[in-house]
Parts: C-alpha cells; structure tokens; sequence
C-alpha cells in the first residue's frame, strides 16, 4: 500500500464555499466559517477539500464567473482569510484543491472589458469574435448550454462573441499562447501559496471546430435545458445524452485540449508535493497516456441514471475500468454542485435513507478515490424551491423565461425551474436543530433558503450524537477504508453477475492471500446470497446491521433489506 499517492488514498469532500458555514452573520458563507469547520471536517475523516470557486466574480454564474484569479470574493473574506483556511487544514493533515476556471472568464473581467473595447484592442483575440451571419444574426447556430445562442452581439463593435454558458461567461480564445501564459500566472499564484492541486472546470470546452459548421440537432432548448439535470431512467436518459451530443458536437472534445493539459500537468510536475489534477469531464482520454494529462477524471457516467442497480453499476464499471490508459486511477461521485442531490437522485420516495446508506458504502468500497458533496453525510436532500424570486441559477432561471414563452403557465415554468435548478442542491448546510440549521446566526436571511428538515435529524450536531445516524454511518465507513489496504489499492472483481437484487464484489491485491468483500442488498426484500468463493467464510469488518466481528457463511449468506456486508475473506488481518 506504500508506492500510493495521497490522491490516491485520499477521501475528497467539496466544499461549496457560499453554502457551508457563514461566520460573519451576513447569510453567506465565507471563509472564517470554513476555518471553524475544520475540526468538523478533520473528524469526518476527509483528506482533501475541493473549494468551488472563492474568487471576486458578480455571480452570474455564482464564481464560475472569474472575474480575478488571483483574487478572493470580498463575500467570502480576503486572501490572509484562505491562507489562514489553507494553514488550518494542512495542520489538521487535510488537503485543499482549488477550482480553476479555463474555458471563460467573467464579463466583468478586465481582460474582456478590454477585449470588447475595439476590434484592434490588444486583448480582443482573446476571446472568440465573430462577424455577424448575412442576415445580421449570429454567426451559426450552436446554443449556449445555460439556454439560448452560444453568440451574443456586441454593438459597439459590431460583432458576436462566443459563450458556452453564460452570455456573461465569454470564452477565452484558447488558440492564443498569451491566454494560455496569463492563466498559467494565476496557477503558478496558487501553487507557490502552497495549494494542493485543482479541479478543473469544464475542460471539454476549451477549443471549438474552427470551421463553426451548424449542428443538426433536434432538442429544443427546454428540452436541452433539463435533459442536463434531471435524472431519469437510464435508457431515457442515455438517448437525451446522445441527442446533446449532436447538439453540442462541435463546442466540445476537441483533441487540442490534450495539449493544454499536458502542459498544464508538466508545469503542476514542476513543484514538489505531488500536486493533483481533477478534470471534470468525464472522458478516459483526459488520463492521456495515464501519466501526463490528469491524474483524476470522474466517472460521471455513473450517477447518469435515477437509479443504482446492481446492473448499472457492473456495467458502469466493466465499462469505465476497460476504458482506463495503464495506471489511471478511477475517481467517483454520486452528487456535486450541479447535480441532484445523493439522498433524492437515486431514492425511491419509499426507502431514501436506506438508499442513501447502500449508495455511501458503494462509493466508499469502489476502486479509485471517491469524492463526496457537502451535506451528502448527513442525508441533506434537494430544496424544491417555490418561488421565481427565490432562484438564483440563472440556468434555471432562462428556463422559465423560455417556458413562459412558450406558453406555459407560470406554475409549469416554476415547477419545470424547481425541478431542474441547481439551486436544489446549494441549500446552507445544516449544522445544527437551530435557526437557519446554525448555517448563519437566527433572523439573518440566508442567499438560498435552509431546507427545514435541519428540524427532523438533518443536522450535524444531532447526528454527531446519534450512533446510528447516517453521519456516523458514513464515519465509520471512511474509517474503514483507509485502514483496509484491499479497498485502497485492492482490483475490482464482480461476484454473481447475474444477480439482479444484489451487488456483490470483491477488492484484490494482486497475489494477496485475503480480499475485501463487499456485498450491498439493494432490495427492499431480504436475499441469500450463495457467493462461490474460494473461501468458505468471511469475517464482517463492517455492517449495517450490526454484525461486525460474526464469522458468516458465504454458501448461504443472508442479507436483510438493503443491508451493507463488507467481510475480509482469505488469510491474516485484513485491517491494519
Ligand atoms: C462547470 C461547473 C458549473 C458551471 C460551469 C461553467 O460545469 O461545475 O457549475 O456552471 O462549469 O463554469
């Protein structure tokens, strides 16, 4: 277990710094309330933290709007605030990952403010301009992924710019070296002041067909808007995801963007420490050959469904594994910033927290560094929002423009908006059974309403007393895995493949005498297992049913509705 990386060992938690803790009582989180977190997340058991971006941005897309790089969101505190955060959780043994922003800039940064000042600005190459079509319109017809065209006309020159998301997200034109130079500045900033690596936002992005030829896609933009965040059953959704691909074919996966982070990990390389890289993207190839593009790439496909069966997930595996470049590393999730939450995504409405109980100790068990979603451990849940004013997403909110003008009534645009807003999932975390869930002090308005079930048990403070509460639950299950070296380093093996209600496997050394066996009951019935082993018995190391420490037969093992087995099969301790 020695020769791995501490990215490898490591258990990622993302932080998303306006909804964790507020400490200066103004209803949005900030960094002194990080700070006061940290013990919390040290005895969470987490070993890296992936901030969502902390930099000064008006929000338009809530900090994935960049308007300094090297700056900090006044909201959020000042640059001695993260270095103090960034101190505290390297003394507590944890990690910090910053979330870097390639692919846009905010509008209000000064490189666009002067990019769209004139046609012969020294800045205006860096970012994409576009002469109108013919007719006046916009250069072709490719859509804007936040709803609406990808061009938006700029008058006072003239011509179009080019935003994948946001009309205030303009795309830097990554085909200019001195693009490319003055992000690597702001990157250098952050890994001289000691970060540990980043996350990188939205890589598909970077580079379009040079040729801007229309897509042919049939969506229409309310369809396109909730085909991206609305779970659904898989082969629904998988047809949705085909049909964005055409849609989006030519904005994204172009091979020029292995180029920039092959240079991107050479210079990361250049510092000591072991520095990581995360892509967000879901794409094997961004591994390159394993060791020179990025180290992580989550397995996004995973979570694209309303449901984890034992199917899906074989599949997903069988199929993520045999995609990997030699010495890739895997790297799962089942919830972030931009998605439904764990808890309400792959429920049934019947038995969410028993779901939630097998779908954490599946994300704790798979091979390849699992990253988990504040508020994910103590079962926090989407906010169905009921109000237009209450939406911040402006994703959500071009929905319900589109919807109105559609024709639909104000009540479908806002259940359509509340359904598929990424506000449902940024909720203020919940602390405490307290006013404003002990997010922000009592009668301060917080920026996204606190979900009232910090009442009903969704709380850290209750949950941090209760032995059997899912806080713990997920505790005990991070201390497990990273004192049980099978289910660190150990290879995937899928047991009983046929079985429909189960999913059983088991994490290998290679030439190890024992294993990790890991059974999960995703049923609402009770099982028997017969697991043809080459062992007869396993020891239970962890249970969610109370048997660890039983010796139990793997002929016949019998699993209680939705119960979570993890047993050391085979010779000497599997614990160390
Ligand atoms: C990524 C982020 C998302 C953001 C988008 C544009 O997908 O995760 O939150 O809106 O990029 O930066």
């Amino acid at each position: 277990m020695a020769h791995l990386r501490w990215w490898q060992r490591a258990i990622f938690y993302q932080i998303y710094p306006r909804s964790f803790a507020d400490g200066n009582g103004d209803g949005i989180g900030d960094f002194a309330g990080m700070i006061a977190k940290l013990d919390y997340l040290q005895s969470l058991g987490v070993d890296a933290l992936w901030l969502s971006p902390h930099f000064p941005s008006p929000n338009a897309d809530l900090g994935y709007d960049v308007a300094d790089y090297t700056g900090v969101a006044p909201e959020y505190g000042t640059l001695d605030d993260f270095k103090r955060f960034l101190d505290g959780a390297h003394a507590r043994g944890m990690r910090v990952v910053l979330d870097l922003v390639l692919n846009h800039t905010s509008d209000q940064h000064p490189w666009f403010i002067e990019s769209r000042r004139s046609r012969d600005n020294p800045k205006r190459d860096w970012y994409i301009w576009r002469d109108p079509a013919p007719d006046g319109g916009p250069p072709n017809n490719w859509n804007s992924v936040f709803g609406g065209s990808a061009w938006e006309f700029d008058p006072t020159t003239g011509q179009y710019y080019y935003h994948f998301f946001l009309k205030q997200q303009p795309d830097l034109n990554w085909r200019n070296p001195q693009v490319k130079a003055a992000m690597w500045q702001a990157v250098r900033f952050w890994l001289d002041m000691g970060v540990d690596g980043f996350r990188l936002d939205a890589i598909g992005t970077l580079f379009e067909d040079p040729a801007y030829p229309n897509h042919t896609a049939r969506l229409s933009q309310i369809e396109m808007l909730r085909a991206w965040r609305e779970n659904r059953p898989p082969e629904e959704q998988q047809a949705l995801m085909a049909e964005l691909m055409v849609m989006f074919r030519y904005q994204f996966g172009r091979p020029e963007v292995h180029t920039v982070m092959k240079e991107l990990r050479a210079l990361v390389d250049t510092y000591p420490g072991d520095r990581v890289l995360i892509g967000e993207d879901d794409d094997p190839a961004y591994y390159g050959n394993g060791d020179d593009e990025l180290h992580l790439v989550f397995n996004f496909p995973l979570m694209r469904t309303n449901r984890l069966t034992p199917a899906w997930v074989r599949a997903n595996q069988a199929d993520r594994l045999s995609k990997l470049p030699p010495g890739a590393w895997p790297c799962n999730t089942l919830g972030n910033h931009d998605s439904t939450r764990l808890w309400s995504a792959f429920g049934d409405g019947q038995h969410d927290a028993s779901i939630a109980r097998v779908n954490a100790a599946l994300l704790l068990t798979l091979p390849g560094t699992p990253v988990l979603y504040y508020g994910e451990e103590i079962g926090m849940t989407d906010l169905l929002l009921e109000r237009f004013d209450q939406l911040r997403d402006n994703q959500a909110i071009n929905l319900y423009h589109l919807a109105l003008s559609d024709g639909l009534s104000p009540e479908t645009a806002m259940g359509m908006a509340a359904r598929m807003t990424r506000d449902r999932c940024r909720t203020p975390m919940q602390w405490a059974n307290a006013p404003n869930a002990g997010f922000s002090p009592p009668g301060v308005q917080t920026w996204l309403p606190v979900n009232s079930n910090y009442a009903h048990g969704v709380n850290v403070a209750d949950q941090t007393n209760d032995p059997r509460s899912l806080l713990n639950f997920y505790r005990r299950l991070i201390h497990l895995r990273k004192r049980t070296p099978a289910l660190l380093s150990g290879g995937y093996m899928p047991v009983n493949e046929d079985a429909e209600t189960y999913l059983a496997f088991l994490r290998r050394d290679p030439g190890a005498d024992r294993a990790c066996l890991v059974v999960l009951n995703m049923s609402a019935e009770p099982q028997v297992a017969g697991l043809a082993l080459p062992w007869p018995t396993a020891h239970c190391l962890f249970s969610s049913h109370e048997r660890e420490g039983q010796t139990v037969s793997l002929a016949a093992l019998a699993l209680a509705p939705f119960e979570v087995f993890i047993g050391q099969v085979g010779g000497g301790p599997a614990v160390s």
